[in-house]
């Protein structure tokens, strides 16, 4: 058995941005480029989605901001174990819309839990898998709004007094870890970001 038939660990890449950021096609793209197994947060396995339509229900007003960032940080441990960890480890890249880092900025600053708090939360539950990548996509505030168009979810009604803090947030953890993270651009049309984002993942990554 050669050293060459051991298989390269494939590489975890994930999206994050505000809603409307036009983050799912980038997403789906680019895991067809690559090859890559697409996948979301919440979200992801069979029990990762029906906790994705508990938490995004717009009847759940009940529903309690430690709840919510509960119930994501379980969400993201069943993703990690059933999903992510062993595809990266059976040589395949993933590519994820959202992670950790949109519960820091939703959770942490967005609900005002404290995103310390929430780290601590989403360290046990992602057992100490960190993107390879994170690819913010960063677009203007208005045009994000006009693409959202009118269903909105649960955080998404949120998210007039939500929008500012996590673009904010966003943009604190990148700058705080650039090796981690790459602002990419987001205004202007699909091919224009998708060739951004092709240039940073072949700078970054070399795919
Ligand atoms: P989603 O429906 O996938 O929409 P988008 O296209 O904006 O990503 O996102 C689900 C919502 O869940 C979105 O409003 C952000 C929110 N969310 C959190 O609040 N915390 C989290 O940890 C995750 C993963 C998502």
């Amino acid at each position: 058995m050669s050293v060459d038939s051991q298989t390269a660990r494939g590489k975890f890449i994930v999206f994050e941005g505000g809603d409307g950021s036009g983050k799912s096609t980038q997403v789906e793209r680019l895991a067809s480029r690559l090859g890559a197994r697409r996948t979301r947060e919440p979200g992801g396995t069979p029990i990762g989605d029906q906790i994705r339509a508990l938490v995004l229900d717009p009847a759940h007003t009940e529903l309690a901001d430690r709840t919510e960032a509960l119930l994501m940080a379980a969400a993201r441990a069943q993703h990690v174990a059933e999903l992510i960890e062993p595809t990266l480890a059976a040589g395949t890249h993933v590519v994820c819309d959202r992670y950790v880092a949109s519960s820091l900025a939703y959770q942490g600053a967005g609900r005002g839990l404290g995103i310390d708090v929430v780290a601590d939360v989403n360290r046990f539950a992602i057992a100490e898998l960190t993107p390879d990548l994170t690819v913010l996509l960063d677009v203007d505030p208005q045009s994000a709004r006009s693409r959202l168009g009118d269903a909105l979810d649960r955080i998404e009604e949120a998210g007039a007094a939500l929008g500012e803090q996590v673009v904010e947030t966003y943009r604190t953890l990148a700058a705080a870890d650039p090796d981690g993270w790459v602002v990419v651009d987001a205004n202007g049309s699909i091919e224009d970001v998708a060739e951004r984002v092709d240039v940073v993942i072949a700078e970054r990554l070399g795919l």
